[in-house]
Formats: structure tokens, sequence, C-alpha cells
């Protein structure tokens, strides 16, 4: 099995966790998760079940020591800063931890980027291309014929549809639904039970049904 180090802590990176965790003890024994990476909690506390085994910074000596990773550092405001801090630590895409949960359906041809994590319950269509890692959340669903940039963030039970350009750093939020044919440009958030009809622009924040432009990131 590989040892997998996830940045973050509380939220998504002990979600992921749990997620491969409950892989491994329902028999899919490709990963083992060592710990987090966090810059907040001390080393050696706990966060659910797993310890935080460094800072961010200790990305490098783990590589070197052979370890697997997920970026499950992800928020709305300051996604950009938070994606360029992971890209920054140098970590090659084949040292990146892609995961699909046993109880995902993935059509045989979704195209996965490395460190791109499918939790459970989650529906992938085909001829869909995800960049690098990118979170699909429990119950997400995406449609088929879709391209997404990297580190986007599909919130737990999101309905995207199909034929979609989503940029980089993107987040779908909670319970959100997106409509065929539209393109969202990088860093956009739509928000929680949002239903979008209409493209939305980089750095944009819409919310409601039919979702409207509230602002943009900070
Ligand atoms: C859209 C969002 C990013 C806006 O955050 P924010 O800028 O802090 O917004 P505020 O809470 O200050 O609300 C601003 C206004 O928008 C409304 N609003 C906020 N989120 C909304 C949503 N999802 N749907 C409809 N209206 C929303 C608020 O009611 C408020 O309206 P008012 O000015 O009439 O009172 C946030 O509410 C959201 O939905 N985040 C996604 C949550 C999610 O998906 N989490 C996933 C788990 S990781």
């Amino acid at each position: 099995m590989r040892k997998v180090a996830i940045l973050g802590g509380k939220g998504n990176a002990a979600l992921v966790a749990a997620a491969m965790e409950h892989a491994r003890r329902m028999g899919a024994m490709e990963w083992e998760v060592a710990g987090f990476l966090n810059d907040r909690e001390p080393v050696g506390s706990i966060i659910d079940m797993f310890p935080v085994i460094g800072k961010t910074t200790d990305a490098k000596r783990l590589l070197d020591e052979g370890y697997w990773f997920v970026n499950a550092i992800l928020r709305i405001d300051g996604n950009h800063e938070r994606i360029a801090m992971f890209e920054n630590l140098g970590i090659p895409d084949d040292r990146l931890a892609t995961f699909v949960h046993p109880m995902a359906y993935v059509a045989p041809s979704v195209q996965l980027g490395a460190g791109c994590i499918i939790m459970p319950n989650v529906s992938m269509s085909p001829g869909t291309k995800l960049g690098k890692g990118c979170l699909m959340m429990v119950g997400s669903m995406m449609g088929h014929d879709n391209i997404v940039g990297d580190f986007c963030h599909i919130a737990a039970q999101a309905a995207v549809g199909s034929y979609l350009t989503i940029g980089k750093g993107v987040h779908i939020g909670l319970n959100a639904t997106v409509k065929e044919n539209l393109s969202i440009g990088d860093f956009a958030t739509l928000g929680a039970g949002a239903v979008l009809t209409k493209n939305m622009g980089e750095n944009e924040i819409w919310a409601g049904n039919p979702a409207k432009f509230l602002r943009y990131v900070r």
C-alpha cells in the first residue's frame, strides 16, 4: 500500500482521509492514509482519526521518503493563493494520489487528472475530463462531455450538467445545479443550492435560483 499525506485538516481533508480508510476496510488496498500536513494544528495532534504529521513545507521531505499526496486545501476566498502555495511545493504529478472510492460510478471514458478524489456515491458520465487535484465530494454528479480545470471542488450532492467548460479552482456549492452548455471562469463560485442557467465569469460568485451575480471572490 502507498502512504498518503493529505494537505489540510478539519473539513475536506478529514473527509477524504475517512473515505480512503473506508475504501481500505472494504478491501481496496491501494492507499493508506499516513496523516495530514497542516500549518495550523500542532504536529502529533489528531484530526478525526489521523495525526498531523507535519507542516505543508514538510511535503518536500516526505516526497523523498516515498509518500504520495492529496491537496484538500481549498476555499472560496483566497483559493488562488492556496492553489499557488500547493503548486509551489513542486510535488510531481506522478506522486499525487488519484483515488476513486469503490462506491463511486466513473464511466470508463472519463479522464481523471493526477490527484483527483472521487468520493462515495459520485456519478461521472462518459467523455468528461477533470484536470488535476479536483475533488468530487459525496453524492455529487458530473455530466458528460465536460472539460474541467485543475483544483475544482464539486461539493456534496451538486448536479453538474453536460457540455460544460469549467475553469481552474472553481467551487460548485452544496446541492447546486448547473445547466448544460455553459462556461464557468477560473476561481468562480456557485453558492449552495443555486441553479446556474447562465455563464459565470472569472472570480465571480453567483447564488440563488436562478443564480445571480453576488460579488467577486476576495
Ligand atoms: C454564495 C456564498 C459563497 C456567499 O457567501 P458570502 O459572500 O459570505 O455571503 P453572505 O452570507 O454574506 O450573504 C450575502 C447575501 O447572499 C445571500 N446568500 C448567500 N448564500 C446564498 C445561497 N447559497 N443562496 C441564496 N442566497 C445566498 C444571503 O442570504 C445574503 O442575502 P441578503 O444580503 O439579502 O441578506 C456562500 O453563501 C455559499 O453558498 N457558499 C457555498 C457553501 C458550500 O457549498 N459549502 C460546501 C461545503 S465545503
